[in-house]
C-alpha cells in the first residue's frame, strides 16, 4: 500500500504542495517518502528517503521546491524492506521516467526475471520496480498513453500508478484495483489516492474506477478505459469540502487522541450525513432479502457485530456477521439472487471486503456499503452505499470510525425496523434524539473520562496479557477494546465472553492480572456479571471496570445512554485507557509498526 499525490499547473506550485498532500496521505504507508519533479529545463528530478514522511521531509528538500508537475508518494513497505533504495519514486535504468505505485504486482519475479534477461539492471528490491523498466521504451515516444493501457491490461496485480517522464509536462496515471482520483482545482489539476487530501486544492474530484488509465496535462485530463480502449467520458465526480485545520493535530500530542476527542462531533456530522432517501432504499433491500450477511475486518466486523443486536431487536432480521477474509470459504453457496450484503469499510479498500462484495455480485447478490470515503472502491461497487461521514481519521488505531459506523448500522436497523413494521417512526425519532443527547453528554465529560482512564493507568504498571470481557450488546465492545490495546499499546489482550471466562480463560488470573470487564447492559448478565466479579477479586487480579452507574477505585465511569448506544458509550473509556497505555509505555501511537490503515493488497 502507499498514498500518491501529484499536481500538473499552468504556473508553478510549491513543494509544499506535495508536503502537505503526502502528510495527509500518511495513513496509507509512513515506511518512507521521495517526489520527482520536472525543473525549469524539463529536466527529471527524484527526491527520495526512508522514513516517516515529518522525519525526512527537511532531508528530501520537499518544501524547497517549485515546479508545474510533480508526483509524490509516501511507502508502505510491503515488499523490499523500508529503506532508501526502495522507496518510491521508482526508475527505469536510463532514469528517464520516474513512478510512485500503490499496491502489488502478482508474479513480478517472473517479469523482473525477464527484463533481466533483457539487460535492464534493478536498484530496489520492490515488486513495483518492473513498472518502470516495462515503461521504459515508452518514454521520448509521443503516444505513450498506448503503451500505459497496455500495461494495465498485461500487468497482473492489484494497483494504481502515476508516471513522469523527463521532457514531458503531463502526469499518465493508471488504476488497476486501487483508487485514484484527479482533483479539478483552479490552479491546475492534482492526483491523489484520496478524495480528502484535496481539500484545498481543489474544488471538484473525478473518481476514476477500475482499469482506467489517464493523461494530465495543464488544459485537460483525458482517461481511457483499458479493457476497451475507448476514452470514458463521465467519470464520478465528488465536492471536495472539509472543514480547516483537519489533518492538524490542533494541539494534541496524537493523531489517536484528537480523533477521539472528535467523537462527539462525528456523531452529529453521522446524524447530518445520512440521507433519508438512500436509507429508504437501503432498508427496502434488506427487509426483502431472502437472507443477509454484514462482511467487514478489524473494527469494522467488529462495529458488524453489535449491529447483529439492532437487526434482530428493531427489525427482527437475523443478519449474519463474518470476517470479510474468511467469506469467500464461508457463505458462497448460499448467496444468490435475494442475498443482501451489507459490506462494512470505513477506509472502502480493504482487498477482503473488495474481493468478497465481487464474488458475490458474480452470484447476482445487492451491496449495500458502509463507509467514511466517498469515491472508495466500495461506493463504486455498491448498488446503494451510506456514508458514516466522520471526517479523515489518520491514526492508523480506528477511533471515531467505529462509534460513527455503529451509530450508522442503528440508524439503518432503524429504518429497516419501520420497513419490517417493528418499529414506527416514533422510535427512529427517538433513536436520533438519543444519539444526539449522548454527543452532547460526551462533549461535556470526555475530559473527565480521559482523566478517568489516565488516572488508573498511573496507578498500575503491569499492562500485559489483558482480558477484556463483557456480555450481550458489549461483547463486541470486548473485542474491539483488545483490539485497540494491541494497535496502541502494542501489547497482548483478548477479548472474552463473559460466561467463557469461566469456561477455562480464569485459569491465567492471578494476583495482578489485568482484567477489564464492562458491565453488560442486559438486565439478564447482571447476575452473571457479579459473580465474575467476586471471582476475579478473590484472586487478587487487577480488576477495572467500564460501567455507566457504578464510580469507585478502579472504575471508570462512562455516560449514561440507552441500549443501542451502549456500545459508543462504552468504547471511548476504552480506547482512552490503550491510548494512555500506549502512552506511558513509549509506543509509536498513530502509526504502529508494520500496520497500515487500510490492508489493500
Ligand atoms: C483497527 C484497524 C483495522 C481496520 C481493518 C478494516 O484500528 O485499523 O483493524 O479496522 O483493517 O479496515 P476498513 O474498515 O478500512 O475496511
Amino acid at each position: 500500500m502507499g498514498g500518491i499525490f501529484g499536481f500538473v499547473s499552468k504556473d508553478k506550485l510549491p513543494g509544499k504542495v506535495l508536503f502537505e498532500g503526502l502528510r495527509r496521505l500518511i495513513y496509507r504507508g509512513y515506511d518512507g517518502a521521495g517526489y520527482a519533479y520536472l525543473d525549469d529545463k524539463g529536466k527529471l528530478i527524484v527526491r527520495k528517503k526512508a522514513g516517516h514522511i515529518e522525519r525526512i521531509w527537511r532531508d528530501i528538500g520537499i518544501t524547497e521546491i517549485s515546479s508545474k508537475v510533480a508526483v509524490a508518494h509516501t511507502r508502505y513497505a510491503s515488499r523490499g524492506w523500508p529503506k532508501d533504495n526502495n522507496t518510491h519514486p521508482l526508475q527505469d535504468c536510463k532514469e528517464s521516467l520516474a513512478i510512485v505505485v500503490d499496491g502489488i504486482i502478482k508474479d513480478y519475479e517472473v517479469i523482473r526475471d525477464d527484463l533481466i534477461r533483457e539487460g535492464h539492471k534493478f536498484a530496489s528490491t520492490t515488486d513495483a520496480e518492473v513498472l518502470a523498466h516495462l515503461l521504459e521504451p515508452v518514454s521520448g515516444k509521443e503516444k505513450k498513453i498506448e503503451n500505459i493501457i497496455g500495461i494495465g491490461r498485461t500487468v497482473d496485480g492489484v494497483y494504481a500508478f502515476a508516471v513522469l517522464f523527463q521532457g514531458d509536462n503531463r502526469l499518465y496515471v493508471l488504476t488497476h484495483g486501487q483508487p485514484l482520483v484527479i482533483g479539478i482545482g483552479q490552479r491546475g489539476f492534482f492526483i491523489s489516492s484520496d478524495i480528502p487530501s484535496l481539500h484545498g486544492f481543489a474544488a471538484e474530484a473525478a473518481v476514476l474506477g477500475d482499469n482506467m488509465a489517464g493523461v494530465i496535462s495543464q488544459d485537460e485530463f483525458k482517461v481511457y478505459d483499458i479493457l476497451t480502449g475507448g476514452e470514458v467520458k463521465q467519470l464520478i465526480r465528488k465536492r471536495v469540502k472539509y472543514p480547516a485545520g483537519l489533518w492538524d493535530k490542533a494541539g494534541y500530542p496524537h493523531y489517536m487522541l484528537k480523533e477521539i476527542y472528535e467523537i462527539p462531533h462525528a456523531l452529529r456530522q453521522t446524524i447530518n450525513g445520512l440521507m433519508d432517501k438512500y436509507l429508504r432504499l437501503a432498508a427496502m433491500i434488506i427487509q426483502g432479502a431472502k437472507n443477509a450477511y454484514v462482511i467487514a475486518n478489524g473494527t469494522s466486523l467488529h462495529a458488524g457485530l453489535v449491529s447483529l443486536y439492532y437487526f434482530a431487536d428493531l427489525a427482527k432480521i437475523d443478519l449474519e456477521v463474518v470476517s470479510a477474509a474468511e467469506f469467500p470459504y464461508y457463505g458462497l453457496e448460499h448467496v444468490g439472487t435475494g442475498t443482501v450484503i451489507i459490506a462494512v469499510s470505513q477506509s472502502g479498500e480493504t482487498s477482503d471486503v473488495i474481493r468478497s462484495i465481487k464474488l458475490a455480485k458474480q452470484r447476482g447478490a445487492v451491496v449495500v456499503g458502509v463507509t467514511n470515503m466517498v469515491g472508495s472502491r466500495l461506493t463504486l461497487e455498491s448498488n446503494v452505499y451510506l456514508p458514516i461521514s466522520a471526517g479523515p481519521e489518520i491514526a492508523v488505531p480506528a477511533t471515531k470510525t467505529f462509534t460513527s459506523t455503529i451509530a450508522t448500522l442503528l440508524i439503518l436497523a432503524a429504518y429497516t425496523g419501520v420497513h419490517t413494521g417493528q418499529i414506527g417512526q416514533g422510535d427512529v425519532r427517538m433513536i436520533y434524539g438519543e444519539m444526539e443527547e449522548l454527543s452532547r453528554r460526551l462533549q461535556h465529560e470526555l475530559s473527565r473520562i480521559d482523566r478517568d482512564a489516565a488516572r488508573i493507568v498511573d496507578a498500575h504498571n503491569n499492562w500485559d496479557n489483558i482480558y477484556v470481557s463483557s456480555s450481550g450488546i458489549n461483547y463486541p465492545v470486548a473485542l474491539e477494546a483488545a483490539l485497540k490495546l494491541k494497535e496502541a499499546a502494542i501489547l497482548h489482550s483478548e477479548g472474552i465472553q463473559l460466561g467463557e471466562l469461566r469456561h477455562g480463560p480464569m485459569v491465567l488470573v492471578r494476583p495482578g492480572f489485568p482484567v477489564i470487564l464492562i458491565k453488560p447492559y442486559e438486565e439478564q448478565a447482571l447476575e452473571l456479571y457479579d459473580k465474575v466479579v467476586r471471582e476475579i477479586k478473590s484472586k487478587n487480579a487487577n480488576l477495572l471496570i467500564v460501567s455507566m452507574d457504578d464510580e469507585g477505585e478502579n472504575i471508570v465511569r462512562t455516560v449514561p445512554t440507552i441500549k443501542y448506544l451502549a456500545p459508543i458509550a462504552n468504547i471511548i473509556p476504552l480506547q482512552l485507557l490503550a491510548y494512555r497505555i500506549g502512552v506511558k509505555l513509549g509506543r509509536p501511537i498513530d502509526t504502529p509498526p508494520g500496520l497500515a490503515k487500510a490492508v489493500t493488497t
